[in-house]
């Protein structure tokens, strides 16, 4: 009786296993590649081509770059990862029916909100640049905060790389929107990002957050977005690679936003830009990488009278235009 049962509860495993393989088959991994063996996958991975799309947007050069491998080869493994890629085309009907499931954030500000079309969109990136003490990181607590007001359990995940989360701060700010606050900070998830490697893991963990843990995760806050790979990466000659890392960091983000319609908000800072000496000489870190995939970009600054301005730099449908808010106990608030 016992034998027997154990041999049941083997086939169904070997049911289970196999239904598991086929899946796997069905999603084609870069180990499905023909000339790619363990080592080769290795190489890849590490520097950020870790599925087939990475590779079919690849050229040649930077798969040589990355192993070593052949020019022959790495055409063939670009022209073989591009066929075996399902294109996924949408219907504008069927990209309006998602546009309809989109939720906004809201500041506090009613003027920022309209800046970005009613606050904060989810499935989207949004990133805010600005010197120190431009209020970067109190839009980053403020937001998660405010993100529980849009649905009963939605959560959010604060990765801090300043070790400036303050959950007095949000105390403060959940009496400010009359929420309850021991609500609010369970419902808030933070982990200290340690360096640029970390910080990518902590942002591929998300995923089990939601998928393992059931948590309805409507918002990422990543405060500083930038900061330890402007401090790892030093020099010339070592910036492809942080532009390599930093794009593998902002896909995970974007598929994210994209897969479970949350709002991933990122926070940059700028540097003096030397050759500029007419209008505002700063720019955002990161360059052109975090730029692109930011689906909203902000430009924040001291305004007069301590108060905050709020640029619109780039966004898909809003005009560029600018919001004036400011800062007190409670929030974020419209200036008179
Ligand atoms: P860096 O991280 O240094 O680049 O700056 P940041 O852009 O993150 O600035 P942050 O959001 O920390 O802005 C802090 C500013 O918010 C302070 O300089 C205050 O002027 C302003 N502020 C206004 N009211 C409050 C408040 O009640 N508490 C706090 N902590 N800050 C407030
Ligand atoms: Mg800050």
């Amino acid at each position: 009786m016992e034998q027997e049962l154990i041999e049941i509860e083997e086939s169904k495993d070997s049911k289970r296993r196999k239904k598991e393989i086929k899946m796997e088959k069905q999603e084609k991994t870069i180990y499905d590649l023909p000339g790619v063996g363990a080592a080769t996958a290795e190489k890849l991975i590490a520097v950020g081509f870790s599925d087939l799309m990475s590779i079919a947007v690849a050229t040649p050069a930077e798969l040589i770059d990355a192993t070593g491998m052949g020019d022959a080869l790495a055409k063939k493994l670009i022209a073989v990862a591009r066929s075996s890629l399902e294109m996924g085309f949408e219907s504008g009907e069927e990209l309006m029916k998602r546009r309809e499931k989109v939720l906004r954030i809201k500041t506090g500000s009613k003027s920022f909100d309209s800046l970005l079309g009613g606050g904060l969109e989810t499935g989207a990136i949004v990133e805010c640049f600005g010197e120190f003490g431009s209020g970067k990181t109190q839009l980053g607590h403020a937001l998660a905060v405010n993100c529980q007001s849009l649905e009963k359990d939605a959560v959010a995940v604060y990765i801090d790389t300043e070790n400036t989360f303050r959950p007095e701060r949000i105390i403060q700010l959940a009496k400010g929107a009359g929420l309850d606050e021991e609500q609010v900070l369970k419902n808030i998830k933070v982990a200290r990002a340690y360096n640029s490697d970390h910080q990518m893991l902590l942002a591929e963990k998300i995923e089990d957050l939601i998928k393992k843990k059931g948590m309805n995760v409507k918002l990422v806050v990543i405060d500083s977005l930038t900061a330890h790979f402007r401090a790892e990466f030093i020099g010339r000659g070592t910036l492809a690679d942080r532009q390599q890392k930093l794009n593998k960091h902002m896909h995970v983000l974007l598929k994210l936003a994209d897969t479970y319609n949350l709002c991933v908000y990122v926070t940059n800072q700028v540097m003096a830009k030397p050759d500029m000496f007419f209008g505002d000489p700063t720019q955002a870190i990161g360059g052109h990488i975090v730029a692109h995939a930011s689906t909203f970009r902000v430009y924040l600054r001291k305004g007069k009278k301590g108060t905050r301005v709020a640029k619109l730099i780039d966004s898909p449908s809003m005009p560029e235009g600018e919001a004036g808010f400011y800062v007190d106990e409670n929030g974020l608030h419209d200036v008179e």
